[in-house]
């Protein structure tokens, strides 16, 4: 009883004296530091530093809801008592002060939701938000670091590290606003070499893109200690969640869905619960359930993938947990209200363009730029989508292309084998019908089979130059950014 009392008594005068402190904005010495860690870590002295890596692999404000999901993740994490320093963000930061966003300087991620932004630290915004610098910082080197605030997982061996990444994706490939895109082989070797160098105790990873179960399928090796779960299969859509016109519905003045629908299933639970109760299982769990939808049109499967074992693990180690949450434990059902209708993540950009169409005063500038985007965006659409098709009918015939260009292989086994092929055939793509783009990586299975059924680098080549003539002018198709492979 005394023993509480004290150790009650002095974490009250620690949390005291960083209030005070924290307002001369004077950073917490590490002595005392090191001395509130141990207080709270009572029961585990060998827990080790958190880290966590937050990536937000959009820009646009019709991507409004990945740089809310990843602010959300990082007030989230610093409520759990995760440090600024152990936490590095990637947004490309264009939402906050965008002329689109009706609450200047603010960022929301559920309808009545308080601002996320506020605080986020900038380590890697803009152009700095690119493979390279995600790579480095995951690896702790500093040297391969271009731009940014220097920040990296400088993770020790008792450490434990959470990774969460919300974008689009395709499969085994998720979105960068910038290029190269991120792959996933690439990304699992650099999950393997952060393993071999020995700097971390278990890494957990959830990723919200559409096709994100193919990032680690047939590709995340056991014995890694890492778990990984995705926000779907590898052959479906997620979805983005909040959008105008669903229900729930974001405030009227939104012309953007503001958040995605896994990624807020888990947000939202561990903004409630006591995490030093729940396990990464019982998240798991309610989080697929509430993503998979009422069984109706919409939903995807969320999947789980790795060390499955470290889900018996209890979020506190990789989230913390915020003090105020003591009380509120783990029930095995979602208390969280269910989404109605959502949209699909490939949609998104649609329904922004739409909303603001429609709301703009007729005959005014606004309408006619709103009409022209949704014009832009469709017209890409049909041409990447009849590009490739027509590409697979030069290849493998009519009656043949279809077939070939749609096969899915067995689970458990990747996309492709030669990943370096793929990457080839998409710059081959890229250099004659223009960018895939945000969309177009839904036609990543397309190329990866054309890899696997044997053509050569030079039949591809012909058949992109035959079925794109030219490259169709707009933002949508050009490649100034470069390949995004
Ligand atoms: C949790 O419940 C206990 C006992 O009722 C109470 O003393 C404590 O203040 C509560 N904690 C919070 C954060 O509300």
């Amino acid at each position: 009883m005394t023993h509480i009392a004290v150790v009650v008594y002095f974490v009250s005068f620690i949390l005291l004296l960083v209030t005070v402190v924290s307002r001369d904005v004077i950073r917490l010495p590490s002595e005392a530091s090191k001395f509130f860690r141990t207080a709270e870590n009572d029961d585990d002295p060998s827990i080790g530093t958190r880290w966590a890596v937050l990536v937000a692999g959009s820009s646009g404000y019709w991507n409004y809801r990945h740089q809310a999901d990843i602010c959300h993740a990082y007030q989230l994490l610093r409520q759990g008592g995760v440090k600024e320093e152990n936490i590095v963000v990637f947004m490309y930061d264009d939402i906050a002060k965008n002329e689109e966003n009706p609450r200047p300087g603010v960022i929301i991620n559920s309808p009545h939701g308080e601002d996320v932004y506020n605080g986020v630290p900038k380590d890697y915004t803009g152009d700095d938000v690119n493979v390279d610098n995600l790579f480095a910082v995951l690896l702790g080197n500093k040297n391969a670091l271009k731009g940014g605030s220097g920040k990296v997982v400088d993770s020790g061996p008792n450490d434990h590290i959470f990774i969460y990444y919300s974008d689009h994706g395709g499969p085994g490939v998720l979105g960068m606003p910038t290029s190269p895109y991120l792959y996933a082989n690439d990304l699992n070797d650099v999950l393997k070499k952060k393993h071999a160098s020995g700097t971390y105790k278990s890494l957990v990873f959830y990723l919200e893109a559409c096709e994100s179960g193919s990032i680690f399928e047939g590709l995340l090796a056991e014995g890694l200690n890492i778990y990984a779960t995705t926000a779907s299969n590898a052959e479906e859509s997620s979805w983005g969640t909040y959008c105008p016109g669903e229900e729930p519905s974001p405030p009227s003045e939104y012309e953007t869905c503001l958040g995605d629908l896994y990624s807020v299933a888990w947000m939202e639970d561990s903004d409630k619960h006591n995490l030093q109760t729940e396990s990464l299982h019982q998240q798991y769990e309610l989080v697929k359930k509430r993503t998979a939808g009422s069984g109706s049109f919409y939903g995807s499967h969320v999947m789980e993938f790795g060390d499955i074992e470290l889900s018996k693990e209890k979020l506190v180690l990789y989230m913390g947990t915020n003090p105020a949450n003591e009380n509120f434990t783990f029930v095995n059902e979602n208390s969280l209200r269910p989404h109605l209708r959502v949209t699909n993540q490939r949609d998104a950009d649609l329904v922004h363009f739409w909303e603001k169409y429609r709301k703009a005063p007729e005959g005014s500038a606004r309408k006619v730029e709103a009409q022209k985007q949704v014009l832009e965006a469709m017209s890409h659409r049909l041409h990447v989508d009849n590009s490739v098709q027509l590409i697979g009918k030069l290849l493998f015939g009519i009656s043949e292309a279809p077939a070939v260009l749609n096969k899915v292989r067995p689970s458990g086994e990747p996309l492709v084998d030669d990943w370096d092929c793929l990457k080839t055939m998409v710059r081959a793509f890229e250099k004659h019908c223009g960018s895939l783009s945000q969309y177009g990586i839904k036609h990543m299975r397309s190329i990866a089979n054309i890899c696997n059924a044997g053509i050569k680098m030079k039949q591809m080549e012909e058949a992109a130059m035959q079925a794109c003539p030219t490259i169709p002018a707009g933002p949508w198709s050009s490649l100034h950014r470069g390949f995004s492979a």
